[in-house]
């Protein structure tokens, strides 16, 4: 079928937080598809622009009066023309002009638009015959940190990972049940507590940091033991939200101490040993390399995954790569603008051994696209929470994936190393 962009429609909808996002439709000769955008809540300080001055709506008309009469014309199929072509008619290295959102909402659609025109899903245009691996679900449980609102762990979030899991539903099927129980012990440990939940889906308790970890470490192994496989878990610190460059210190305030760059460090050690912790993001403030290089170099069987610290960026996961900063990196498309641009960097991990975790953000929509992604790409690992409409998207797109590839489907080799 032919995939001539015909035209780009763009409007302003809305994420789970109510806030204002882009969304667009690319329409081909013999095809379509659409997508919208996510935002984050602790983002990285080297994301691109969201959006251009003048918000989601100065988005849109960029879209009308300069995007669209640009793309008409062009090939869907060469998404790298149209992630260049974007980047030109920008003109600046952060998507400053048109919008970092309004280049990824147009990336992903197209993207959609030319897999539908060839009759193909999306993970299977961009991935191939081989593209038939399922990651591992990472499912917030207890949110902290800037998503939570009121008294809750200062770590942002605690992640069950189901790593034992020999099928994707297997996996979210541990996943939903690790977080039924959480609510029960939460419920169980504080009369007050009001079943209240983050934008992720994820409990908000009135709970000490280091008492969360006995919580979620209790109902993975209730839930391995039940379900008969390794149910671990992890944490996403997101430490540059608790670091203060003045003082030099990490303020845990719901803990009410502070800890120095050395202390931080045996802190995670101790964690990743007492836990058997499988993941730790963002341990340490978006610029110490050099520690996530020392706690890759001595934490055992844990993955050390950079976010906020490499923000999908080549070029800052090279300065990662050079000293062993990390072993898995996020991967979130709107940190770095296009499709290509996140390929680029998925491509760069995997050359140098860094799992790429795909991920969804705080602020979401019901737009699945992630969920393909991680297929086509062969991310052992995706971010995106355990319930919420957000996550269920992606979540339940994944299981119609596993279930489309029938005997062919197999989950990731994830090696927690
Ligand atoms: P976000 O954070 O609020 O920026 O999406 C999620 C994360 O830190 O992984
Ligand atoms: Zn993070």
């Amino acid at each position: 079928m032919s995939s001539i962009i015909e035209d780009l429609i763009a409007r302003k909808v809305f994420n789970n937080r109510g806030e204002e996002t882009i969304e667009v439709d690319v329409i081909t000769t013999g095809g379509f598809g659409r997508a919208s955008t996510p935002a984050g809540k602790s983002r990285g300080k080297t994301e691109v622009t969201y959006y251009p001055q003048g918000g989601v709506d100065q988005a849109v008309k960029k879209v009308d009066d300069l995007i669209a009469p640009e793309l008409a014309g062009l090939n869907s199929d060469f998404q790298e023309e149209i992630d260049n072509t974007l980047h030109e008619l920008d003109g600046t290295t952060d998507f400053k002009n048109i919008g970092g959102n309004t280049a990824c909402a147009i990336s992903l659609a197209n993207a959609e638009a030319a897999a539908n025109s060839h009759g193909l899903l999306l993970f299977q245009f961009l991935g191939g015959n081989a593209a038939t691996t399922l990651p591992y679900p990472l499912g917030n449980c207890i949110s902290g940190g800037e998503h939570a609102r009121g008294k809750a762990p200062d770590i942002q979030e605690y992640l069950a990972l189901p790593h034992g899991a020999e099928t994707f539903l297997e996996a979210q099927t541990a996943n939903t049940q690790i977080h039924r129980k959480i609510g029960d012990a939460l419920k169980k440990k504080n009369s007050q507590f009001n079943g209240g939940k983050s934008d992720e889906g994820a409990w908000i308790a009135n709970i000490d940091t280091v008492d969360a970890f006995d919580v979620i470490a209790k109902a993975c192994e209730e839930v391995g033991n039940e379900l008969d496989f390794e149910c671990g878990f992890g944490i996403d610190v997101a430490a540059s939200t608790l670091w203060r460059p003045k003082e030099e210190k990490y303020v845990y305030s719901c803990e009410g101490k502070k800890l120095d760059t050395s202390e931080q460090l045996e802190f995670m050690l101790e964690l990743i040993e007492k836990y058997h912790l499988a993941y730790v993001e963002d341990p340490f403030n978006e610029e110490d390399f050099e520690s996530f290089a020392t706690l890759t170099r001595k934490a055992k069987n844990c993955l050390i995954c950079g976010d906020d610290l490499f923000t999908t960026n080549t070029e800052r996961l090279n300065n990662g790569i050079k000293i062993n900063a990390g072993n898995a990196i996020i991967i979130k498309v709107n940190q770095i603008g296009t499709l290509s641009d996140a390929v680029q960097t998925i491509e760069t991990a995997q050359r140098y051994g860094y799992d790429p975790v795909m991920s969804h953000r705080s602020g979401d929509t019901c737009d699945w696209h992630i969920a393909h992604l991680a297929v086509a790409y062969r991310c052992p690992l995706i971010k995106t929470g355990v319930v919420e409409g957000a996550r269920i998207a992606k979540l339940n797109e994944l299981i119609r994936i596993e279930h489309f590839l029938g005997n062919r489907a197999k989950m990731a080799d994830l090696k927690i190393r």
